[in-house]
């Protein structure tokens, strides 16, 4: 699904990435670990073209062919099929919960500026569905009670829900999440794991996720990538990776 290539990403002095090599298999959730300014969120700005690498490649397939990604554009890279959320939520705050889904959907709707405008039929028609659409991922989070109110009077918890539904909307084959559990309750965290196994499997996604609760990557990755100071240090199954020396020395300083 994924390949990233011999990737460094520089800013200035700083390698924040360093000849990463990672390689995502179809239907997996993967899981991208590592002290705080490791790298993690770096790698993940990288593949949604936030940042052109510095070197390395990014390839993408999602069945069809293989492509280059590389030093694409965000819009271009999200509409083949890869979509994220953030470390700091990023929502549109004034707006309704409604309404925060229903702009992931524009990005697949056929119908161009001046049909929405003029409100041609055509747009009415996949107005009516993206409406019906975005109603649908709203019960899916468990936000269709909420969806009339402001995204930012929902709690933490919430939030972070509702900015998967929109990304879920953008129909998105890999979806990468930057912290998904950060601030959640144990309660709340318990249940994203679920609601993770879930989307993947009614949505058919590959999901790649950085995470600082054991529990949450534990739980649910079947392959986890350990960074350290922007270098792959170790990766393998959650087994394996606890027990794994590098690992616990990243984590703990201790020989
Ligand atoms: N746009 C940027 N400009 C300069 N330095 C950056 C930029 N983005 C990230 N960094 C640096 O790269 C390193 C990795 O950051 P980041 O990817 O956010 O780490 P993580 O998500 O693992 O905590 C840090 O030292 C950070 O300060
Ligand atoms: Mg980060």
């Amino acid at each position: 699904m994924l390949k990233i290539e011999n990737m460094t990403m520089r800013f200035g002095g700083v390698v924040a990435a360093n000849k990463f090599n990672a390689d995502i298999e179809k239907g997996q959730i993967v899981g991208l670990i590592g002290p705080n300014g490791a790298g993690k969120t770096t790698i993940f700005n990288v593949i949604t073209g936030v940042y052109r690498p510095t070197e390395g490649k990014i390839i993408f397939n999602p069945g069809e062919e293989e492509q280059d990604i590389t030093g694409l554009r965000p819009d271009e890279i999200a509409k083949l099929g890869i979509c994220r959320t953030f470390q700091n939520i990023r929502l549109f705050k004034e707006l309704s919960v409604l309404d925060n889904v229903f702009i992931g959907n524009h990005l697949r709707i056929e119908s161009n500026v001046f049909s929405s405008i003029l409100k041609f039929p055509n747009y009415r028609k996949e107005e009516k569905m993206m409406l019906e659409k975005s109603l649908y991922l709203l019960e899916k989070v468990g936000l269709e009670d909420e969806k009339d109110g402001k995204a930012h009077s929902l709690p933490y918890g919430k939030q972070r829900r509702l900015e998967i539904a929109r990304a879920l909307a953008t129909e998105p084959k890999l979806l990468l999440l930057d912290e998904p559990a950060a601030g959640m309750n144990p309660q709340e965290t318990r249940e994203l794991m679920e609601f993770i196994k879930d989307i993947k499997d009614e949505f058919e996604l590959t999901i790649f996720l950085i995470e600082h609760h054991m529990e949450v990557v534990m739980g649910i990755c079947e392959e986890i990538l350990v960074l350290d100071h922007g270098s792959l240090i170790a990766q393998g199954d959650p087994e394996s990776i606890q027990t794994d020396s590098n690992v616990i020395e990243a984590y703990l300083g201790v020989e």
